[in-house]
């Protein structure tokens, strides 16, 4: 039994297999993950990364294995499901809406229930952008307030990037599953992103995030989970670890 000092997993997955059709995309992986840990996936392309994330967050449904999610086996019909519970997933395109502004972003699919004739009225529409601004300030996130009521399609993509950060967040995510999230962004977005995922960690968020940059996992994360076509190929605490041997094992080459 893990003690409840090291704390119980919040997240169990075991054994999870995922086929299509003729490709094994995932075969037999299993990993924790406790309240306030980061957990990096690497793996080269192919490697069965985003297809593992999509069993979690419900947009696959896994051949074989179980998923527990605080103890409980869990079974997610579809993504929203799974986001109801507390796991938001935020995908490399971000699904934000680009012609929507901030706070329409926040509560996409989500928005307050008062609707006339299919219309948000304007206060629903005040609400959501001082909500929006709220989730924006307690992560620290500068958006010019100009910028609020614009389109999120006119902001940079460190910032989309934090908005789909602040929604997760304003929906109280308890797991946060990130598929590249500084991959499109410049060197001071991705310094920025690094910061938020620091901050949601210390609110005990548990958080998984794929990356092809090692300088981006070492930063960050707590352990790597080394996928290699569709296996564990290792985990390692990063403080045992090294760029070296985590490169090793998404080839395959002999440690
Ligand atoms: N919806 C799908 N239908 C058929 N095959 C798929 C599907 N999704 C993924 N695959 C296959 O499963 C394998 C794993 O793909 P996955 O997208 O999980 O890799 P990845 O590690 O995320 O790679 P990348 O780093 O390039 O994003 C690949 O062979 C891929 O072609
Ligand atoms: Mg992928």
């Amino acid at each position: 039994m893990p003690s409840e000092a090291a704390g119980a997993p919040i997240l169990s997955v075991q054994g999870i297999t995922k086929r299509f059709g003729g490709v094994q995309a995932l075969t037999q992986v299993s990993f924790e993950l406790a309240a306030g840990e980061v957990l990096a996936l690497a793996g080269d392309n192919g490697a069965g990364k985003s297809t593992l994330i999509k069993c979690i967050s419900g947009v696959h449904q896994p051949d074989e294995g179980e998923i527990r999610y605080k103890g409980q086996p869990v079974s997610f019909a579809g993504p929203r499901q799974a986001r109801d519970l507390g796991i938001e997933t935020i995908y490399q395109d971000l699904a934000l809406a680009d012609n929507l502004d901030v706070g329409a972003n926040v509560f996409l699919g989500r928005e307050p229930a008062r609707r006339y004739l299919g219309l948000l009225p304007a206060i629903d529409r005040r609400q959501m952008r001082a909500a929006a601004n709220e989730v924006l300030k307690q992560l620290e996130i500068e958006i010019a307030p100009a910028k609020l009521t614009k389109p999120v399609r006119t902001l940079s993509g460190g910032q989309r990037q934090a908005v789909a950060i602040g929604r997760a967040i304003y929906w109280q995510a308890e797991i946060l599953i990130m598929d590249e999230p500084t991959a499109a962004l410049g060197v001071p977005e991705q310094r920025k992103v690094r910061e938020l995922i620091m901050r949601l960690k210390a609110k005990r968020v548990a958080i998984i995030f794929i990356s092809h940059n090692l300088q981006d996992i070492f930063a960050v994360s707590d352990r790597i989970l080394v996928l290699r076509r569709g296996r564990a190929a290792g985990e390692r605490r990063i403080d045992v670890t090294d760029h070296d041997e985590i490169v090793k094992l998404m080839v395959g080459a002999d440690l």
